[in-house]
């Protein structure tokens, strides 16, 4: 009988996610009895009744490193400690279905578990490994907020689609005499805004670690405009909030969902400049999704597949409860539960934040 390894893809997709499966089934491959088996939709498709497994062999996975998404499908929805069950009245319940899927992972032969994600799928890894579960974390995620690692896959190529739009969006400000207003991902975490503000030369960078004052935006628009000319770029993340504020966001009505859903910064900065006495003309552009979709950038699928062999690396060594890790310059391990205690975010002694001001960038306070 082969050795298994299950391996899951959940929370919010993100460029590089087939990278590290491919990466996991080639380095298998160069053992022998290893065999290699996708879970549809996070731990869902095992969970499920029939099951939903697919195996993960070279062929299945040839070429699918340039491609975005998943092959094998996630969800940001449930789990198996919170498995969305419909009441007779029509409202839903949840229900922890962990003991059943680590009978079910016994069943099935899995030796181990590789659970792609990010903070959200790492807690769930945790609490698994808690409760006996051989399991192994790769960190994920377009945000770049999951501590213990210096970098995760995604980031990259979203700071460069954020990039190539405030690029894009400079030139049509310059055009006009206007204000843009960019709004990019980063609901905990401004590192997408604060990378593609420096690299796109943005005048205003806002954060959800900073929160904004509009005079000093104000201030800001009104060294770069007068008399109608000349033009500003602001980039705020989803999650920026002005001082004694919150995040601009409601709770979805979606089964299963737990995060509030972020919607309507830039809309809210737009109007709170108007408030303020802001006379100039405001556009706002939300990139969304976009962000996180298309193909991973070469950094991206190089750090994707260091992670998926260095994943396939630590079962062999049976290093369970720990996540690959990208420490400058090596692929190391670390603890599931120290990478979630705490979040990657922007310090403020941090060193990008520093070039930014220093360039003059102004980040509202
Ligand atoms: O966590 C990554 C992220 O891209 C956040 O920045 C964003 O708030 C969230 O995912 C949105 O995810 P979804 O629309 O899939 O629920």
């Amino acid at each position: 009988m082969r050795n298994r390894v299950l391996v899951v893809t959940g929370g919010g997709d993100c460029p590089g996610l087939n990278a590290v499966i491919r990466a996991i089934v080639k380095r298998s491959s160069r053992e022998r009895d290893w065999e290699i088996v996708g879970s549809y939709e996070g731990f869902n498709g095992i969970l499920r009744e029939p099951m939903e497994l697919i195996i993960l062999d070279e062929k299945k996975v040839s070429g699918i490193h340039v491609k975005g998404g998943t092959i094998i499908g996630t969800t940001n929805k449930g789990g198996p400690f919170a498995w969305p069950v419909k009441n007779k009245d029509g409202s839903w319940a949840e229900v922890d279905r962990s003991d059943e899927l680590l009978r079910k992972l016994q069943y099935q032969n899995i030796e181990a578990t590789i659970n792609i994600g990010g903070d959200g799928s790492q807690t769930i890894s945790q609490q698994l490994f808690e409760k006996g579960c051989n399991i192994i974390g790769v960190p994920k995620t377009i945000d770049n907020d999951i501590a213990g690692t210096d970098f995760t896959f995604g980031f990259q190529t979203a700071v460069e689609i954020a990039t190539d739009a405030v690029d894009k969006l400079v030139t049509t400000a310059e055009s006009h005499n206007r204000i843009l207003i960019l709004e990019v991902m980063g609901r905990d975490a401004g590192w997408i805004a604060l990378h593609s503000a420096v690299a796109g030369g943005a005048e205003i960078c806002l954060i959800p670690e900073i929160p904004y004052d509009i005079d000093k935006i104000l201030e800001r628009i009104h060294s770069r405009i007068c008399k109608g000319r000349g033009f500003v770029n602001i980039v705020i993340s989803e999650g920026a909030k002005p001082k004694g504020g919150k995040a601009s966001g409601h709770k979805s009505d979606e089964v299963g969902y737990h995060n509030l859903k972020l919607e309507g910064a830039a809309m809210r900065l737009m109007q709170e400049l108007k408030d303020a006495g802001c006379e100039e003309d405001i556009r706002a552009t939300i990139l969304g999704h976009i962000q996180r979709g298309g193909s991973p950038n070469a950094n991206d699928r190089i750090l994707a597949t260091q992670f998926g062999v260095k994943a396939f690396e630590m079962v062999l060594e049976k290093k369970y409860g720990k996540m690959v890790a990208y420490r400058h310059p090596n692929i190391v391990s670390v603890p599931i539960k120290d990478a979630i205690a705490e979040s990657n975010v922007v310090k403020p002694d941090g060193q990008l934040l520093k070039t930014a001001r220093g360039i003059g960038i102004s980040m509202g306070d």
